[in-house]
């Protein structure tokens, strides 16, 4: 029976893709937006009002990095003024004095940051860029000074999965009051460097093993939430917590997405914000509408009794890996594809041990037009 479309809650505002880091893992899609196509002030505020009158409850205002905007704290401000609670995704490089304040001063209700490693050497490497890490120590220093609760995000594959237990110490020192060790996932540009990113069976299982006995012991003192990584998955992650159910995405140009990767399934088309309204799109999207609820699923998940746990998983890997957006992500033991995720992890470390050159990153810049491979 088809479900009656309930408002999101969450949205995730890529307010522009220009970025002063250039990780090989990141998320935005390969063909980034330069500047000229981002959405102006007005706009990305009228957006947040339809979003507020919708009943989305949280705003995540994520890039590229968004404190490029200099617009930020007058955005921040107009969700505050809504009620709607605010959290910056942030590399935290290159935030001028005051501006940290001023967010706080906005409104903002939490920050996230980025460390690409739990050392200096490994963060400048994976983000290219020279100095970044003494500039985020920098940056959480003040986040906490203007009184803003700190997640330090740490994105794990295997340049940096040996550090976990050093990123523990990190966080710990930096006052966080939460840690993610975010298990990259294979979408974008972390999707066109896989081979260099993907990492060992037995470092991932020694890595479970340290998240555990640290999540215990450090119980009532920090939060460790874990992302695990895909390819070594029993069953999937429900991808945006179903798609089209909660959550949603807006790329810089104003362009509303259900999930950061949608744009690689070339069967959907998008609508834009201002073409037309939000709510118009959130229930009459047939993009949106393609993957909601169950009625689109194929067997095993038709028959399957987690159907709506895991909603299919996420429809942009199984367009990357199966080929077909509407399979049962690959990532599920019962997907008939399922062994190519463990072929697709030995022919990475095979790749990596045979030849030097497979472990180098092509890093993110806007630009570079590249498809990922499969
Ligand atoms: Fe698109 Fe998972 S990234 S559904």
């Amino acid at each position: 029976m088809t479900e009656p479309v309930l408002p999101p809650i969450g949205m995730l505002a890529e307010l522009t893709h220009r970025c002063p880091l250039q990780c090989a893992y990141c998320s935005n899609p390969v063909e980034l937006l330069k500047a000229n196509r981002e959405m102006d002030t007005q706009g990305w505020i009228s957006l947040f009002e339809q979003a507020a009158d919708l009943g989305v409850l949280q705003v995540h205002l994520s890039g590229g990095e968004p404190t490029l905007r200099t617009d930020l704290a007058e955005l921040i401000a107009s969700l505050a003024r809504r009620g709607v609670y605010t959290n910056l995704i942030t590399a935290g490089v290159g935030i001028a004095e005051g501006r940290i304040e001023a967010f706080a001063e906005a409104g903002l209700d939490h920050v996230q940051l980025s460390f690409q490693g739990a050392f200096a050497a490994t963060t400048e490497k994976i983000g290219n860029s020279r100095g970044a890490h003494e500039k985020k120590l920098d940056t959480a220093r003040r986040i906490r000074k203007a009184g803003l609760p700190l997640t330090i995000n740490a994105p794990i594959h295997r340049h940096n999965m040996e550090e976990v237990p050093d990123f523990i110490e990190l966080a710990l020192s930096l006052d966080a009051e939460r840690l993610e060790i975010a298990n990259v996932q294979y979408a974008g540009w972390a999707l066109l460097n896989r081979k260099a990113l993907m990492p060992e069976r037995e470092a991932v299982e020694r890595q479970v093993e340290i998240v555990e006995e640290a999540q215990e012991r450090l119980r009532g003192i920090m939060t460790i939430d874990f992302v695990t990584p895909d390819y070594f998955a029993v069953y999937p992650k429900p991808c945006m917590g179903g798609w089209a159910r909660d959550a949603f995405m807006v790329a810089p140009d104003g362009t509303v997405l259900p999930c950061h990767a949608a744009g690689t399934i070339k069967s959907l088309s998008f609508e834009r914000f201002g073409e037309w309204d939000l709510s118009r799109i959130w229930h009459e999207s047939s993009a949106f509408n393609a993957f909601r609820g169950t009625d689109w699923m194929q067997e095993p998940c038709r028959s399957c009794e987690r159907q709506e746990i895991d909603w299919g998983g996420c429809r942009c890997q199984a367009m990357a890996i199966a080929g077909d957006a509407a399979a049962t992500d690959p990532a599920c033991i019962k997907s008939p594809l399922h062994a190519r995720m463990g072929a697709l992890i030995k022919e990475a470390i095979n790749t990596m041990a045979s030849d030097e050159a497979s472990d180098a990153f092509t890093y993110r810049r806007i630009g570079r037009v590249a498809e990922p491979i499969a």
